[in-house]
């Protein structure tokens, strides 16, 4: 079938790409952003404005507890497409994955998949985190990181804003709407899609640039397209294949398929 085709594709390729979205980590329990009760159904988006974390980052911080809290409560842990990646990368049949996810569950998927390992691995997966990682912080003087976690826990008990030894106010390491995105890793993310031979868009609504127009330079430079995502996306029209079907049905399978 469609499936057993585009395993093959990725067996012969020398490079397979993956761009996912907030769909890859909905079974993990993360809301995605569109949709019933997603994001910007619960939230302002002032809340993710960088002008208001600007003008009041205290009162952005106050915000930022209470929706980090519902974002990642339940410190959510990779599920079983997420593995599936991480699974294929150390086997050499995934180059890199794009995100545009900030939850950082591909990094905890590629170390557990890593720790459970018995043999070395034969390769690595490079991660691009296109949109940032809400799982740390980062000062706007000095630049330094911290997890979030304590930084939360300074906010909710009223330090706000939270700031670094050096005085400097921390920022949630995410791009905010009117910032820019980290140029170096989206440059990346471009020549990888146009270097690829297999690119696979999971779990996205492919409703926001840049990474939107990846599928298409993909496609444009020859590459199979391959679309997994419940709803349909403005590319569907440009891929070889569409599954509309949950990123945990589908992933698997296609890992087992490529590891025959
Ligand atoms: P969206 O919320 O736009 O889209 C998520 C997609 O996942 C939807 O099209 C769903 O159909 C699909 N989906 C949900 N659960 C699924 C499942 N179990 N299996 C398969 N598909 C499933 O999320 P993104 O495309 O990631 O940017 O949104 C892109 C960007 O929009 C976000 O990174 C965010 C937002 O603006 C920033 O915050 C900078």
């Amino acid at each position: 079938d469609d499936l057993e085709r585009l395993a093959d594709d990725i067996r012969r390729a020398d490079t397979v790409v993956a761009l996912t979205g907030a769909g890859i980590s909905a079974p993990s329990g993360v809301p995605t952003f569109r949709g019933d009760d997603g994001v910007w159904d619960r939230f302002d988006e002032g809340q993710f404005a960088y002008g208001r974390f600007q003008r009041d980052p205290a009162g952005f911080w106050d915000d930022r507890v209470d929706l980090q809290r519902e974002l990642f409560g339940d410190d959510p842990d990779p599920n079983a497409a997420h593995e599936a990646l991480a699974a294929m990368g150390r086997a050499g049949a995934l180059e890199a994955i794009c995100t545009q996810n900030t939850d950082g569950l591909h990094g905890v998927a590629a170390d557990t998949v890593t720790a459970e390992a018995a043999e070395p691995a034969t390769a690595t997966t490079t991660i691009l985190e296109l949109h940032g990682n809400a799982q740390r912080v980062r000062c706007q003087d000095c630049g330094s990181r911290r997890d979030s976690e304590p930084i939360l826990e300074r906010a909710a008990a009223g330090d706000l804003p939270p700031t670094c030894d050096c005085g400097g106010v921390f920022k949630p390491d995410v791009v905010l709407f009117g910032e820019q995105l980290p140029g170096a890793a989206i440059q990346r993310a471009r020549s990888l899609a146009r270097e690829s031979d297999v690119f696979l868009a999971i779990g996205s609504s492919l409703s926001v640039q840049p990474a939107a127009s990846l599928p298409r330079q993909a496609a444009e430079t020859g590459a199979t397209v391959g679309i997994v995502n419940l709803d349909s996306t403005p590319c569907d029209s440009l891929a070889d294949i569409v599954y509309r079907e949950d990123v945990t049905t589908v992933l698997p399978r296609l890992r087992e398929l490529v590891a025959e």
